[in-house]
């Protein structure tokens, strides 16, 4: 059952509840269709009619709606991107683009609006719903796994495998050449993506913004590890990492050790793309299910969370101000096994 900080607000609204819009916003995660289709199927099974607004909040600026049936969001399960289309909309963070976009909301009859994306799409729904009288709930999905409030965020597993893989590939042949390959993950300002992968993959360094001794691990492997018994290596560097991206750490390595045969390769949005894990597609489901009963159930201005797999309810303004911790023991299990 969802949990109920003293905090989250009620609408009273629901006996008015007739239509819900679906965005999605930010960067895009596989699984995010999974979510649209299990919002809109919910809605429908609950007797409420949807509306799909395109391209996030630029669409509902915009005025592009248009209306979802069961059959619109039929063969999407399995497919990566958003059928919807994505943006991180500027003009929403003016008061006239909010102003136009209510205008279109109040004008297609949206009583309340579902927004899949991150926390930069809950910080907009947040300043929205201080200015105006529409519910919304949100639905965590980023690649990054890094809001507050939920263990896991849509597409986050599709793109640690998709990393895993790429790593793979990249070391057969870091082996067969005897090389150190110095490989950029995203993840922004959290490391989550490039720890779990690095763990994945036997990683002999990750470097993340949490850890505060990156240096030092990376130094001793250098001069320890490569050194004196490897002959290949791994350096898995999340792109927020302190000590900078994996150009500027393999350069820096390269000019203090003229002997090492070093590669970059940064690996971009492929990560965001491809066919959503099955517990990418399970989850997007439970919290699309989720997000449409908190609306009827009066909920407003929350995030859908997991928690211990269990739906939870976490406000905005907790989501989009606190930050994501990192489970120490896993930085602990990766100096085990790997350094
Ligand atoms: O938040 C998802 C993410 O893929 C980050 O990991 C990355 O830093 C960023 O988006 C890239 O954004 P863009 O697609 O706008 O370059």
């Amino acid at each position: 059952m969802p949990n109920n900080p003293s905090t989250i607000q009620q609408t009273g609204k629901s006996s008015q509840l007739k239509k819900i819009g679906v965005l999605t916003s930010g960067g895009d995660a596989p699984g995010m269709n999974a979510a649209i289709r299990a919002v809109t199927r919910a809605a429908i099974a609950k007797d409420l009619k949807v509306v799909g607004i395109q391209s996030g909040y630029q669409g509902m600026i915009q005025g592009k709606f248009r209306d979802l049936s069961w059959r619109d969001v039929s063969g999407i399960l399995h497919t990566g991107g958003t059928m919807l289309k994505t943006a991180r909309s500027k003009e929403f963070m003016t008061k006239t683009g909010r102003k136009k976009a209510w205008q279109n909301l109040v004008k297609e009859g949206v009583d309340a609006v579902v927004v899949i994306g991150g926390d930069g799409s809950f910080t907009g729904a947040l300043v929205f719903s201080e200015e105006y009288d529409i519910p919304f709930v949100g639905i965590p999905g980023t690649i990054d796994n890094d809001i507050f409030g939920t263990e896991y965020t849509i597409g986050y597993d599709s793109a640690l495998n998709t990393v895993v893989q790429a790593v793979d590939k990249i070391k057969d042949t870091a082996v067969s050449h005897g090389r150190i390959f110095f490989i950029e993950v995203m993840g922004r300002e959290a490391g989550l993506l490039a720890l779990n992968s690095g763990i994945a993959v036997g990683a002999e360094v990750i470097l993340i913004p949490e850890s505060t001794d990156d240096q030092k691990v990376f130094d001793r492997f250098i001069s320890k590890g490569y050194k004196r018994r490897k002959t290949s290596g791994i350096v898995i560097i999340a792109e927020g990492d302190e000590m900078g991206g994996a150009l500027k750490i393999a350069a820096k390595a390269e000019k203090e050790n003229p002997d090492l045969d070093i590669r970059v390769s940064i690996l971009g949005h492929m990560q965001r793309g491809g066919s959503p894990t099955a517990k990418d597609r399970i989850a997007a489901s439970k919290m699309g299910v989720a997000a449409v009963e908190a609306l009827i159930d009066n909920q407003l201005n929350i995030m859908i969370g997991l928690r211990h797999d269990q739906v939870v309810h976490v406000p905005f303004a907790d989501a989009v101000k606190l930050n994501h911790s990192i489970d120490e023991n896993l930085i602990k299990i990766q100096h085990m096994l790997n350094s």
